[in-house]
């Protein structure tokens, strides 16, 4: 399975953080946002990465990143989304990357500590269809919502007004290699973006939408300033934790 982790976007949330530079090379506590998306990847025996950018910035991440050795990677793959015209249309930048291979797309601005390896392998026998994570939340309305019953999710809408449950969908997604035709048929959603809850709506309509409830820490520190000040206090907190 090849992963793909989507750095683009304009990161207005981040203001003036983000005027002269890309969100996802900001600092969480020590490290650069994208090392933790890479590292997940990574440790979950993802070796074939292919990460998505745009926007400002774009030739400083191979300028962090290289080939990826810091990761003990041989090589890694870049791409370049022209506009911000969304999650789903950044995924549909990596056909030609996966080659008719099943794929896991993270988003470059999520950030978890516990192993998606067993949830990866898991999705390796799934015959088809898609996998997503979902974690309970005190906030909903930031995230796409799913309502569950006995095992199967019903839905997802995105940023709901009214939420119907307080389970967020999580930046992790995993898709078999028809999400790339499903991606050619999106419209743009009312901010004019491709988005990825239709991506999995379409999954859900056919049935082979799967998940997984995500037991540990999770940030999306891209949501806002608070958010990614919060989600450095956190890394800190578990990196002393694990020292002691
Ligand atoms: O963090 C989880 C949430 O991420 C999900 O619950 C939502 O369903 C999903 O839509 C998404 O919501 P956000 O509003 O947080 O997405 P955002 O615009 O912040 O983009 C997330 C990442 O995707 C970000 O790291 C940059 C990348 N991205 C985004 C856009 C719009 C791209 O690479 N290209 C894009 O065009």
């Amino acid at each position: 399975m090849k992963g793909v982790i989507l750095a683009g976007g304009l990161g207005t949330r981040l203001f003036p953080l983000t005027k002269i530079t890309n969100k996802h090379l900001l600092p969480v506590f020590d490290q650069p946002m994208i090392f933790y998306p890479i590292q997940t990847l990574v440790e979950a025996s993802i070796k074939d990465i292919l990460i998505v950018t745009g926007g400002n910035s774009a030739g400083d991440f191979l300028r962090l990143l290289g080939n990826g050795r810091a990761f003990g990677l041989k090589h890694l793959n870049y791409t370049y989304q022209e506009k911000e015209g969304g999650i789903a249309e950044a995924i549909g930048l990596a056909e030609h990357f996966a080659e008719g291979e099943k794929v896991l797309v993270m988003l470059g601005d999520n950030l978890i500590f516990e192993s998606i390896q067993d949830e990866v392998e898991a999705f390796k026998r799934q015959r088809s269809g898609a996998k997503i994570f979902l974690k309970k939340v005190q906030n909903p309305k930031a995230y796409g919502v799913a309502e569950v019953k006995s095992g199967r999710v019903l839905n997802i809408v995105e940023k709901p007004k009214k939420p119907k449950s307080d389970l967020a969908v999580i930046g992790i997604y995993m898709y078999d290699n028809e999400v790339f035709d499903i991606v050619k048929t999106l419209k743009p959603s009312a901010r004019g973006e491709l988005e990825v809850t239709d991506i999995n709506n379409a999954y859900i309509g056919k049935g082979t939408m799967t998940y997984s409830v995500l037991k540990g820490f999770w940030a999306d520190a891209g949501e806002s300033i608070g958010a990614l000040a919060e989600a450095g206090r956190r890394v800190f907190e578990y990196r002393t934790k694990r020292s002691k």
